[in-house]
């Protein structure tokens, strides 16, 4: 593939680890290609990160059509550079740019992209415990017509930026508001595709959750809105009378690469672990009989993140005394240090860049 470069003349200094937060900073380049209907992919380049000029007509902005993906580079204590399941990320970023018409890119030359681009910002990658830099590759339909269709014209683009922790309580317990009106996603509409029109549709319910002193909301199905799906930014699991539960896959909940490595991995242990449909009945039945032993989100952004406080219709319920419980720990520990190297990654799951 050819890449071509255009150097930032005015790179920024580094910023101090502790400030980090999450997706506020953004490296010195960015990596833009274009799509045209008939063409193909063209114009592969890496440029200064700066503002994109877009026709005011442009389909993304009117009809939603764009979808994006999150991954990121850990580096390790030896000083190398390592993704954690980047194919993963490729083809879900493709399976997503399918169900809304929009081009899909070759998957090795998806992965050339982000290992040349990432390999091009590694001095941003940084070392500090608990950091490491997000990658935000986006695709959005970009032509200059107010019709509605499938688009002939798209854009591709990658942004990284050097992140801490996604929530204010790093590995805390959050405390999440399980939704009864607003619904994220039905069946056969966009809930497994990784859309931005998914999460503008979220908005409203964690601006209220929010104001209530909750972190993100738990959402529910859309249909009976009755069986436990996910949380805004990360998949849910619970360890019910001593087994490992987590929502099936139905269509409407984003399969999230971080659910299933901590599957793998509780399975690879020996866990008891089921995927199966949970109702919220149930849950709300063994956090008051207390067989509700540890609630969990986990995502690339979040982490492993563990749920301390459960709000359902008014009522509170704490998990685990508000602590961080033995499997959640172990799953962060164990996720944390493949991801960063600390420990030997049996799964093959660590892509090195270096
Ligand atoms: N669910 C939603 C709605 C998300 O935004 C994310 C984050 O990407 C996840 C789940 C977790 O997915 P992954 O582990 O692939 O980051
Ligand atoms: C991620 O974890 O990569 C996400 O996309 C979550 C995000 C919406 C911040």
């Amino acid at each position: 593939m050819q890449i071509s470069v255009t150097r930032n003349p005015n790179p920024a200094v580094k910023p101090d680890p502790a400030t980090l937060g999450f997706g506020r900073i953004f490296t010195d380049h960015m990596f833009l290609m274009d799509y045209t209907a008939g063409e193909g992919w063209h114009d592969a380049r890496i440029v200064p990160f700066g503002p994109l000029s877009l026709h005011p007509a442009c389909t993304a902005l009117h009809y939603g059509s764009e979808i994006f993906e999150g991954l990121k580079a850990y580096r390790r204590a030896d000083g190398r550079v390592q993704l954690f399941r980047p194919m993963e990320n490729i083809r879900r970023m493709n399976r997503s740019a399918a169900r809304l018409c929009l081009p899909t890119i070759p998957e090795e030359d998806a992965l050339e992209i982000l290992t040349t681009f990432v390999s091009f910002e590694k001095d941003w990658v940084p070392s500090a415990p608990g950091t490491s830099l997000y990658i935000r590759p986006f695709l959005f339909g970009n032509d200059e017509n107010l019709g509605v269709h499938s688009v002939h014209h798209a854009t591709f683009a990658i942004i990284t930026s050097p992140v801490g922790s996604y929530y204010k309580e790093g590995i805390n317990p959050v405390k999440i508001m399980i939704e009864s009106e607003d619904v994220r996603a039905v069946r056969g509409g966009t809930g497994e595709a990784k859309c931005g029109g998914n999460y503008a549709a979220s908005n409203r319910a964690g601006e209220k959750a929010e104001k209530q002193g909750y972190s993100q909301v738990l959402w529910l199905d859309g249909v009976e809105q009755k069986y436990i799906e996910e949380v805004g930014a990360m998949n849910v699991m619970f360890k019910i009378a001593g087994e490992v539960v987590t929502p099936m896959l139905t269509g409407s909940i984003l399969p999230g690469i971080t659910r299933k490595s901590c599957l793998e991995l509780l399975r690879k242990e020996g866990y008891p672990v089921s995927e199966r449909r949970i109702s919220v009945d149930e849950l709300a039945q063994a956090m008051k009989d207390g067989t509700l032993e540890e609630a969990w989100g986990c995502g690339t952004a979040a982490v492993i993140s563990p749920i301390g406080e459960l709000c359902y219709q008014g009522k509170k319920y704490t998990v685990n005394g508000g602590e961080i419980g033995p499997v959640t720990h172990h799953l962060y520990d164990t996720m944390t240090g493949i991801q960063w190297g600390r420990i030997e990654d049996p799964f093959g799951w660590v892509y090195p860049l270096d």
